[in-house]
């Protein structure tokens, strides 16, 4: 049979819908395992971090300032979780301040941290202090 351009763009032709449609069975709304309201009010959450330059000294996934701990799994981090954010951010400490946040506000800022403690663990490294003092990544 003779090659006929024809052919060729019928099948690039058909390649695409069909690649097309795949993307298009499946919506965002599965990422994760969250529904659509739920990414909408993460994403609210993350307009309040930004709001309230969390960022300055906070990091997200070791990006960010470095004044206070990174935050990218402090959402299921023994001994955190919400209600330990929550009074965080309503008290303060020493070297943190307070922040007056709506319950909204603070509830987006919640989903937030629970949508990005599931996108992964940042800084998987963990350090030992030596006799002499030095740190060393664990396992050196
Ligand atoms: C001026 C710097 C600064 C800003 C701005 C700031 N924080 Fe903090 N944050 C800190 C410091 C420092 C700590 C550690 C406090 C301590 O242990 O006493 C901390 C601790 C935390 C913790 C506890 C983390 C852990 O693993 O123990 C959370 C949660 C937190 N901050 C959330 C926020 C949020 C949300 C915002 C924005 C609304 C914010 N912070 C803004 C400095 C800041």
């Amino acid at each position: 049979m003779q090659f006929k351009p024809i052919y060729f763009f019928i099948l690039i032709c058909t390649g695409f819908l069909v690649y097309s449609f795949s993307i298009y069975m499946y919506p965002p709304s599965s990422m994760n395992g969250f529904t659509n309201d739920e990414l909408l009010n993460a994403a609210e959450g993350k307009m309040v971090f930004q709001k309230y330059n969390c960022q300055s000294c906070h990091q997200i996934y070791n990006l960010g300032g470095y004044l206070g701990p990174d935050l990218t799994n402090c959402y299921s981090q023994e001994g955190r979780g919400e209600l330990y954010i929550k009074a965080m951010v309503q008290s303060g400490t020493n070297q943190m301040p307070a922040f007056r946040l709506s319950e909204k506000e603070i509830n987006a800022l919640l989903q937030f941290f629970k949508a990005i403690d599931k996108t992964g663990s940042s800084d998987l490294r963990k350090f030992h202090i030596e006799p002499n003092g030095m740190i060393e990544p664990n396992g050196k």
